[in-house]
This record gives structure tokens, C-alpha cells and sequence, in this order.
């Protein structure tokens, strides 16, 4: 794999996407910033550019079909091409979501993102990838949205808070990743999910104890594995996560 590799990163403006981008940058590759907002998008390539990362912006809103369309339409024009997606935007979908407490937008907003954003933008970037050497997608997920987890009792591995949105978005969209993986298996596309960790970004107000850059490593592992690395997988930075 010698030739300059493309990334698209989406929601690299900022958090664990912004690091994405930026480790990949930092191992030579081309890397497009997806991201919905101009000038956080431009903030982000321009920061990323005085960094020395070969960065382009990628206007995206990954719930839109036409933004998504043009994003495909300018890598392919602008880029050549594209070697490793990562789907990386998510969003809570808001609060409250207790089961028994939510509102079912909540639910609706989490889903339009964290999951058919994901079909709507491996969709869109299929025929790209196809054309790679060595094609990756890569599903930023979480531990919460692992069933074991979930289920797990209190202080055996039970993972995340009561959530009917965030949680159960992840674990659809680890079905998702494994259900592209079946599907492109006699391809040369693997296709993973990674979860980053309690990372402190927006998401969570900062809480998370990991940093953005830590967070990102596992997407970055993901996104430069080898061929004969694995496909339908879910890892985070310990190893394999559970579904
Ligand atoms: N932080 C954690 O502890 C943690 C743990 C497990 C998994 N994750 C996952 O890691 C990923 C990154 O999260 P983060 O913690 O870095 O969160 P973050 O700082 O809030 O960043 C989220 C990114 O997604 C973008 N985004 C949201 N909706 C979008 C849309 N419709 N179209 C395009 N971009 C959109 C945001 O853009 P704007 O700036 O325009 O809003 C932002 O760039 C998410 O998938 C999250 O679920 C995070």
C-alpha cells in the first residue's frame, strides 16, 4: 500500500472525529473533513492544514440525502477517490431518555443519525470504496450498545446509563456493521465497529476520562488494518467488545 491513501471522516470538526482526521493525517494520508457547519468545518481543515495534514473539507450532513450525494460526488472529483470511510457523527439524540421518561423524537433523532446517516453515507460511498486497493469502513459505535453490557447486572460489566435512544441507536448499528459485513465478505471491504472509550468531548459535557486522541486510536486501527485483517468485528483499544 504505497499510494496516498483518502479518508473521509465524518463529524471531523471537532471530539474524537478531529483526532480521527488527525492521526490518519499524521500517517500521510489525504483526509476529507465531513462536517455540516461551514465555519466549524473550515476551522477544523485550517487547524489540521497548520498541523501539516493534507485536510480537505467535506461539507456533510449525514441526515441529508442530497448533502451526501454531493460529498460522494466531490470526493470522486476532487480526491480521486476513496479508500477508508468512518462514520464516525453521532449525536445522544437529547435528554431525557429513561425508559418510561422519553419522548420518541428523541429516539428518532439518535436513529436518523447514528444509524441511517451510516447506511445512507456507506450507501453513497460503496461504489467509491469498490475501486480501492484496500477498502475499510469503520462504524464508530459504543460499549453501550453492546447486548452484553446492557444486560449485564450492576458491577459485572453493566455499561452506560438507562438509555431507550443512544444505547439501543449503537446496537442497531452494530447489526448494521455486521449485517455490510456478511454482505461485502467475498470483497476486499472490511467493515468494523470501534468504541472509543468514556472520552471527554460535547457528547457527554466532558465527562469522559479518556482524551479525544485516545478515543480516536481505535478507529485508526481500524481504518489502517491490514488485508487480512478482520471484518464484522467490534473492538475498542482492550481487545474485542462483546455484542
Ligand atoms: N465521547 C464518548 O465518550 C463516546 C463514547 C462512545 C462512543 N462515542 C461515539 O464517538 C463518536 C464521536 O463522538 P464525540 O464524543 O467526538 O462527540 P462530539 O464531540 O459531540 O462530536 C460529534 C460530531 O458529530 C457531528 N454530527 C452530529 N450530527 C451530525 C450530522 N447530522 N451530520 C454531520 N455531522 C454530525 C458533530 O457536528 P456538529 O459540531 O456540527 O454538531 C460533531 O462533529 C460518536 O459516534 C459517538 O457516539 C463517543
Amino acid at each position: 500500500m504505497s499510494e496516498r491513501r483518502t479518508a473521509l471522516v465524518t463529524g471531523a470538526n471537532k471530539g474524537i472525529g478531529y483526532e480521527i482526521a488527525a492521526g490518519l493525517g499524521a500517517l500521510g494520508w489525504r483526509v476529507g473533513v465531513g462536517a455540516r457547519d461551514e465555519q466549524r468545518r473550515e476551522a477544523a481543515v485550517a487547524k489540521l492544514r497548520a498541523d501539516g495534514v493534507d485536510a480537505f473539507g467535506v461539507p456533510l450532513d449525514v441526515t441529508d440525502d442530497a448533502s451526501v450525494t454531493a460529498a460522494a460526488r466531490l470526493l470522486a472529483d476532487q480526491a480521486g477517490g476513496l479508500d477508508v470511510l468512518v462514520n464516525n457523527a453521532g449525536v445522544t439524540g437529547g435528554m431525557p431518555q429513561q425508559p418510561g421518561g422519553a419522548d420518541v423524537a428523541t429516539v428518532r433523532a439518535a436513529v436518523e443519525v447514528n444509524v441511517i446517516g451510516v447506511v445512507r453515507l456507506i450507501e453513497a460511498m460503496l461504489p467509491l470504496l469498490r475501486r480501492s486497493t484496500a477498502p475499510r469502513i469503520v462504524n464508530m459505535s459504543s460499549g453501550v450498545g453492546s447486548l452484553t453490557r446492557q444486560s449485564a447486572s450492576a458491577g459485572e460489566g453493566q455499561t452506560g446509563p438507562l438509555s431507550v435512544a443512544y444505547a439501543p441507536s449503537k446496537s442497531m448499528l452494530n447489526a448494521v456493521t455486521i449485517q455490510y459485513a456478511r454482505a461485502l465478505g467475498d470483497t476486499n471491504i472490511l467493515v468494523n465497529a470501534g468504541c472509543p472509550g468514556f472520552t471527554a468531548t460535547d457528547l457527554n459535557g466532558f465527562r469522559g476520562v479518556r482524551t479525544p486522541q485516545q478515543g480516536a486510536a481505535i478507529a485508526i486501527r481500524l481504518a489502517t488494518l491490514p488485508d487480512d485483517g478482520p471484518t464484522g468485528g467490534f473492538f475498542e483499544d482492550a481487545g474485542v467488545v462483546p455484542w
